[in-house]
């Protein structure tokens, strides 16, 4: 059963933290041979942002989570584990947990990196609810924060029109009062489809050589339209059943957090299922996919616009890379 057991957990606070400068599609038309209107029509995409030279992934960490901190009222110091999800580290190692746990000066809190794909997000929240239920941890800082932009080739109008820059934090903690709890959560993965997004240079399999430049190796690669399909495909039916497992018609779900990679998957998806698309929130279209970060980024702005309201039931789905997917069910 994939509801959680033990000590009921709440989410206590969330904060971004989204690069000022802005990329638009319009700006991308210099760039590569794409235009607004495709990028809007296929993926809803207007803008997106991007990191300045000087800012690392662990920067946009933790300026997120200063703001999530505050947000909790919480002080670092009764953190107990830094967990930061993201594809993009400043580098292999050291990795960006530590590093953030460092800056906060979270004296008492482990750190470490989940990374899944888009999906990693997803995974975060549920390990951090996780400790909690059971109570090897208090309060947990979690982070989605990626810079895409440096791994992205910028030649190729196959990707580069989708990713963008983010980073966002939430704070989960035991419950004060019992109420607004994480209610369950279901990670899943087809590592068959492996070979669907990648990013392959530099590393074990594909040492860094001149040859791997050459290859593109060090850029994202992805075949689109078979992502496309595989998410349209796999997400109706896994949330269809993991709503029935846990007992929650899916009807009752106040709102759906989606993992901002495509208006077109998340629009699918929900007709599919019935949902009507007014119970989602969408921020894509200003952001783009920012990977990791995009769940945090949609839960905050929805909370801060009031639109997700104290005791809403939100259901926060992705997937990427992997293929991995999963999704987690909570009262905020
Ligand atoms: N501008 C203009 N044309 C483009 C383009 C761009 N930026 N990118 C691709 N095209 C072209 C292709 O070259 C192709 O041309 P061709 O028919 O002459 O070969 C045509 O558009 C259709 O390509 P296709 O890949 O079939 O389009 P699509 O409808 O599947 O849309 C994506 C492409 C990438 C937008 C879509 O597949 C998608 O969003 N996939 C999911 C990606 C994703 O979410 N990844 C992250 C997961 S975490």
């Amino acid at each position: 059963m994939p509801l959680y057991q033990g000590r009921p957990v709440s989410l206590f606070g969330t904060g971004i933290y989204m690069p000022e400068h802005v990329l638009t599609n319009h700006d991308l038309e210099k760039m590569v041979d794409t235009s607004d209107a495709w990028i809007k029509e296929r993926t809803g995409i207007s803008e997106r942002r991007i990191a300045a030279r000087d800012e690392l992934t662990s920067d946009l960490a933790l300026k997120a989570s200063i703001e999530a901190l505050r947000d909790a009222s919480i002080p670092p110091e009764a953190i107990d584990m830094v967990l930061v999800a993201t594809n993009t580290p400043d580098s292999i190692f050291p990795g960006v947990a530590p590093k953030v746990q460092g800056m906060l000066d979270a004296s008492r809190a482990g750190a470490c990196d989940i990374q899944s794909g888009c999906t990693s997000s997803v995974y975060a929240l549920a390990m951090a609810a996780s400790g909690i239920a059971s109570g090897i941890w208090d309060n947990v800082l979690v982070i989605g924060a990626e810079v895409l932009s440096r791994l992205v080739n910028w030649k190729d109008r196959n990707t580069c029109v989708l990713f963008g820059d983010g980073a966002g934090a939430a704070v989960l903690g035991a419950s004060r009062d019992g109420k607004n709890r994480v209610i369950a959560s279901s990670l899943r993965s087809d590592g068959t489809k492996h070979n669907l997004i990648t990013f392959l240079g530099g590393l074990v399999q594909y040492p860094a050589t001149h040859d791997t430049i050459d290859a593109g190796l060090h850029h994202i690669q992805m075949k689109g339209n078979e992502v496309f399909k595989f998410a349209n495909r796999t997400l109706p039916s896994f949330l269809e059943d993991f709503c029935r497992d846990v007992d929650c018609p899916v009807d009752k779900i106040d709102w759906w957090v989606f993992h901002q990679a495509n208006w077109r998957i998340i629009e699918g998806v929900l007709k599919r299922m019935d949902v009507p698309l007014e119970k989602t929130i969408v921020n894509l279209d200003k952001y783009g996919n920012t990977s990791s970060a995009s769940v945090f980024v949609a839960l905050h702005e929805g909370l801060q616009s009031g639109k997700i309201k104290r005791g809403d039931l939100v259901l926060t789905v992705s997937f990427g890379s992997g293929m991995t997917y999963g999704a987690i069910l909570f009262e905020v």
